[in-house]
C-alpha cells in the first residue's frame, strides 16, 4: 500500500469514527496517570516563549491539557472531522488539518512537539521522514514527547495490530529511539508502562522524551 493510499484510509477511518472516538476518550487522560506525568514533564521542559504542537491531536483534549499546563498549544490532524470536533470543543484554540510528515510550521519555530498515539498509523518505512520533520520544526533545546503502543523486542521495527479505526503498528521502543537519534534528536528519558496498565489491548505503552540539542 502506498503512502497516499494509507493516509486516505487513516483519514477516512478517523473521519467516520471521530464522534465515537471523542465520546470514548475525551476525558480519558484522568485514567492515565503515567501519561499525565510524562506530559507534565514535557510541559515543564517545553515552557517558554515558543508555541508547542500536538501532532495528530484528534479531538484536541491533550492540546487543551497542554494549554491548561500553561503552554501556547495548537493542534494538527489529518482528519477534518477530528479538527472540526477539536474546534467545537475548544473554540479559542488553533487546530488545523495537516500531515505529520509535512507540518505547517517554520524551521526551528516550536518549543515542543507532542505526538500521542498518532505515529502508529504511519507505515514504518515512512517514520524517518516524520522524525526528520519533527526535528526541523523544533527550536534548539525544544522537546519531543512521542507516545505509542510499544514492543520491547528490537528484532524488528513494527508489528501490525487489529486497530478498530485504521491499520496500526506497535513499535519497537529501541528501534524508534534509534530512528530519533538518526534524525538528530537526543534522548532525555523513556517511560514504558507495563502491559497490565493498558486496559484496552494489554500492550506496553511508551512515552519517549527527546530534545533537539
Ligand atoms: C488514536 S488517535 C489519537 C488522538 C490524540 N492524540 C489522543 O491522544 O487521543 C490518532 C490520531 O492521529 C491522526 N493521524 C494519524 N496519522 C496522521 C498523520 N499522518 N498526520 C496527522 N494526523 C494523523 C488521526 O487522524 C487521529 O486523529
Amino acid at each position: 500500500m502506498g503512502e497516499h493510499e494509507h493516509m486516505s484510509a487513516t483519514r477516512d477511518g478517523y473521519d467516520a469514527a471521530a464522534e465515537e472516538y471523542a465520546e470514548l476518550f475525551r476525558h480519558s487522560l484522568r485514567d492515565y496517570p503515567l501519561d499525565r506525568a510524562a506530559i507534565a514533564v514535557f510541559a515543564e521542559l517545553a515552557a517558554g516563549p515558543l508555541p508547542v504542537l500536538d501532532a495528530g491531536c484528534g479531538p484536541g483534549y491533550v492540546t487543551a491539557h497542554l494549554r491548561d499546563l500553561g503552554l501556547d498549544a495548537r493542534g494538527v490532524d489529518l482528519s477534518a472531522e477530528m479538527v472540526a470536533l477539536a474546534r467545537r470543543f475548544h473554540a479559542d484554540m488553533d487546530f488545523r488539518i495537516g500531515d505529520l510528515a509535512a507540518l505547517d510550521a517554520a524551521d526551528a519555530s516550536l518549543g515542543g512537539v507532542l505526538s500521542r498515539s498518532s505515529i502508529i498509523h504511519t507505515p514504518p518505512e515512512h517514520l524517518p521522514a516524520v522524525f526528520t520533520e519533527f526535528h526541523r520544526v523544533l527550536a534548539p533545546g525544544g522537546v519531543l514527547l512521542l507516545c505509542f503502543q510499544a514492543h520491547e523486542d528490537t528484532s524488528q521495527l513494527a508489528w501490525p495490530f487489529d486497530h478498530k479505526v485504521a491499520l496500526a503498528y506497535r513499535l519497537s521502543v529501541g528501534r524508534v529511539a534509534g530512528l530519533l537519534r538518526e534524525a538528530g534528536l537526543t534522548e532525555v528519558a523513556r517511560q514504558i508502562a507495563a502491559p497490565e496498565e493498558d486496559p484496552i489491548r494489554g500492550f506496553h505503552y511508551a512515552n519517549l522524551l527527546f530534545r533537539k540539542s
